[in-house]
């Protein structure tokens, strides 16, 4: 389901950082949402992208922050430059891939424009009084969206900035001592998020306290292409060819089969069918390792197939 939506105001609160505020386009009130939470965006009608919701002042409007991105696929640059207040656009309902488990202390780390779930999350947990600490990274104080707004809120004092251009640099040394009632939760770069994900694992911590969500795969990733193989749709026995130079969406949707997406990336889960028979090539960053392992879950926008077919059920 979407819902329509008219900017109300668009911002830049940083370098090459737009906040846009969407209120519903009649008035209505919009859809509550949990921190961690993000929409899809439909900048036109080809190009859908994904934004957390940034916690706002005002209960019906959203807020979302969106970084420039010079080399990604096309959609920042379109919201920057072509968007404007008063334009009125589609928007998802608010889903969660990345919900905040309240622990006895939660370590919040944010890499770049990754602050936006994250923000929503110190936020959340402030007005619990729950214990938090925020480590947020960036290139500099100019690129440091919701710098301003850390430094006034009521949590500053457990808030941690660390700017490239000015050090010191952010120390390792805060994810040591994990202990059962700890978690982390982590958002930014595909690498910065892999770093934490890697020293917390050096330093002891279980994968499944180390929350993290990513919204675009790194440009060396798998694209979805690779060896040919099959898809049988179990229901109509239809039989599909996949071939290299096509993600198993696109052959589906080549032969009529229609399949929701959104990221086209392997990170948002719009896309998930259920498999019924055959091995999965899991290239998605969505299912978890455990889903990985059952084999149960497919990501056709990404994923391929170790067997030479693989039968899903949409
Ligand atoms: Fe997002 Fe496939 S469309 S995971």
């Amino acid at each position: 389901m979407t819902i329509n939506v008219q900017i109300i105001k668009k911002q830049l609160i940083a370098e090459n950082i737009v906040h846009l505020t969407l209120a519903s386009s009649d008035g209505s009130a919009l859809p509550e949402y949990a921190a961690g939470s993000h929409i899809d965006l439909h900048i036109d009608s080809d190009t859908i992208r994904q934004y957390s919701l940034v916690p706002s002042d005002n209960a019906s409007h959203y807020e979302i922050a969106i970084l420039k991105e010079q080399n990604g696929r096309g959609g920042s640059l379109k919201v920057h430059e072509h968007l404007k207040t008063g334009d009125r656009i589609t928007i998802s309902k608010p889903r969660n891939n990345f919900p905040l488990e309240v622990a006895e202390h939660s370590l919040l780390i944010a890499g770049g424009i990754g602050i936006t779930p994250i923000l929503a999350m110190a936020e959340e947990l402030d007005s619990k009084q729950a214990s938090f600490e925020l480590h947020y990274c960036s290139r500099s104080k100019n690129n440091a969206a919701f710098y301003e707004r850390i430094l006034q809120s009521s949590y500053d004092k457990q808030s941690h900035c660390y700017f490239d251009d000015l050090g010191p640099s952010f120390n390792s040394s805060v994810l040591e001592q994990p202990t059962e009632d700890k978690r982390i939760f982590v958002c930014g770069p595909e690498g910065f998020i892999n770093f934490i994900r890697e020293t917390a694992s050096n330093m002891g911590w279980p994968k499944d306290r180390v929350h993290f969500e990513l919204f675009q795969k790194s440009e060396n990733d798998d694209t979805g292409h690779g060896a040919t193989f099959r898809i049988k749709i179990a229901d109509t026995e239809q039989i599909i060819e996949v071939a290299e130079d096509e993600t198993a969406l696109e052959a589906l949707e080549r032969c009529g089969v229609e399949v929701s997406c959104s990221c086209e990336q392997g990170v948002c889960g719009t896309c998930v069918v259920e498999v019924v028979e055959g091995i999965p090539d899991h290239q998605d960053m969505y299912l978890t390792d455990k889903e990985k392992q059952e084999n149960r879950k497919f990501t056709p926008c990404c994923s391929r197939s170790l067997s030479p077919q693989l039968t899903i059920r949409i």
